[in-house]
């Protein structure tokens, strides 16, 4: 039998696990089956197949090595639903996760569940020796489930968008009257040396470490993010078309017939004049005021040098974040959408550093000095994707405020344009 301490951490984990494996339930508990299974883009994975990949994890990383003699219901699942983990055996193509219609909605339902009863069995069971070595891999599962569940909003938002019926993912209320955005200023910071990095208390994922002092020179920082309005007087100003303002990579990519010739944010469309944008909420017309949101870093760095500015390191993002509240629109509020700054201009103060938009930096996604990346499976969770991508910093309205640190280093490739992803502008001394 366990310990009593064994028992009452137990207890504590198991309500946090089930929290969460309840929640992505709850955001995929409107959907249709249909809408459960389509994949709108190879970036893109159905709806199904997050409910599935994130039992997968679980069952993979703590079933098969803590349960003695543990049989799978069904041994292909370790091949259909490893997402990238080469350490744990081979996998199904990642752009063909569409085509797959069994398991059902239902039976990957019950796939959830019956894993979580097995997770429940086995960590209340658990003596203190066992849980201490357990309790890390449930946590790390716990912050991966969180991860698709941003995934599964953002992709369900692409399949939806696909479809000229406009499916709502949630009823929201259009505000009456659009709030008006306070004026765009800019915070001074000093040079300084200061600490980059996690400093070990609580979880963190391992690209955040080693903890370490790196030189920051003066910059000034956006009091908030780019708004639609703001973005549209780049349009306007004819921005798209004018390469000067572009990175290489970025021109062709705008500019790719496969693209279709980007002249907007992604979910844009301009009708009798007026532009209007997809959300998850229905199609309806651009709020001015609201973050510019579905920007890639092409379209971000572009902006900037139109703006006379530029974007933030990642650096200096941590540094202004270092002593802000982490509080902000997330998926927890269910809004799916950034929401425009309430109320009148707000002076000096950083706002919305936190959810609403992930903000693009200006840093490759590349190792902190020191960092290696463990060895086995679970060290291919961020390591091997340090090459071609950039750092984004801060959490959107679809990441779990449980889940965000102001160390926290999301990463995309440049081009990608359909997670819930915006602007902050930084300049040097002028
Ligand atoms: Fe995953």
């Amino acid at each position: 039998m366990p310990t009593p301490v064994a028992s009452s951490r137990s207890a504590r984990l198991l309500s946090r696990f089930h929290e969460v494996r309840d929640f992505t339930t709850k955001l995929s508990a409107n959907l249709a089956p249909e809408d459960c299974v389509v994949q709108s883009m190879p970036d893109v994975s159905p709806t199904k197949w997050h409910l599935a990949h994130t039992t997968w994890f679980f069952e993979t990383f703590i079933l098969k090595k803590w349960i003695p003699g543990y049989q799978s219901e069904n041994s292909q699942y370790a091949y259909l639903f490893n997402s990238y983990y080469n350490a744990a055996g081979n996998m199904h193509r990642r752009d063909l996760r569409g085509l797959i219609s069994r398991p059902t909605v239902e039976e990957t339902h019950r796939y959830r569940s019956s894993i979580d009863q097995h997770i429940d069995n086995l960590l209340s069971r658990a003596d203190e020796r066992l849980f201490d070595e357990i309790e890390p891999i449930v946590v790390l599962g716990i912050h991966h489930e969180q991860q698709h569940q941003e995934l599964l909003v953002t992709d369900i938002k692409h399949v939806f968008a696909q479809n000229p019926l406009h499916p709502v993912f949630r009823e929201r209320k259009i505000d009456i009257v659009p709030a008006k955005p306070s004026p765009l200023r800019f915070v001074e910071f000093d040079e300084a040396t200061i600490e980059i990095g996690h400093d070990g208390h609580g979880f963190s994922y391992d690209n955040e470490g080693p903890r370490h002092r790196a030189l920051i020179l003066p910059f000034s920082l956006a009091t908030r993010p780019i708004t639609n309005g703001e973005y549209i007087a780049f349009i306007e100003d004819n921005g798209y078309a004018r390469s000067e303002f572009w990175l290489s990579l970025g021109w062709t990519t705008v500019n790719e017939p496969a693209s279709g010739g980007w002249q907007a944010p992604l979910y844009w469309e301009k009708h009798d004049g007026v532009w209007w944008n997809f959300t998850l909420s229905g199609f309806r017309p651009i709020d001015d005021s609201e973050p510019v949101t579905h920007v890639s870093y092409f379209e971000a760095d572009a902006f900037a040098n139109w703006s006379g500015a530029r974007l933030p390191t990642e650096f200096e993002w941590e540094r202004a974040a270092a002593n802000l509240p982490m509080d902000g629109n997330f998926v927890e509020s269910e809004r799916f959408h950034p929401q425009a700054l309430p109320g009148p201009a707000h002076g000096q103060r950083l706002e919305q550093m936190f959810g609403d938009v992930w903000e693009w930096t200006r840093s490759a996604y590349s190792p902190y000095p020191g960092y290696r990346a463990a060895p086995g499976a679970l060290g291919e969770y961020n390591g091997k994707f340090m090459c071609n991508q950039y750092v984004l910093r801060g959490g959107s309205c679809a990441t779990s405020h449980a889940h965000i640190r102001r160390t926290y280093r999301n990463f995309f490739q440049p081009e990608k344009r359909w997670q819930f992803n915006g602007i902050r502008l930084a300049r040097d001394p002028q």
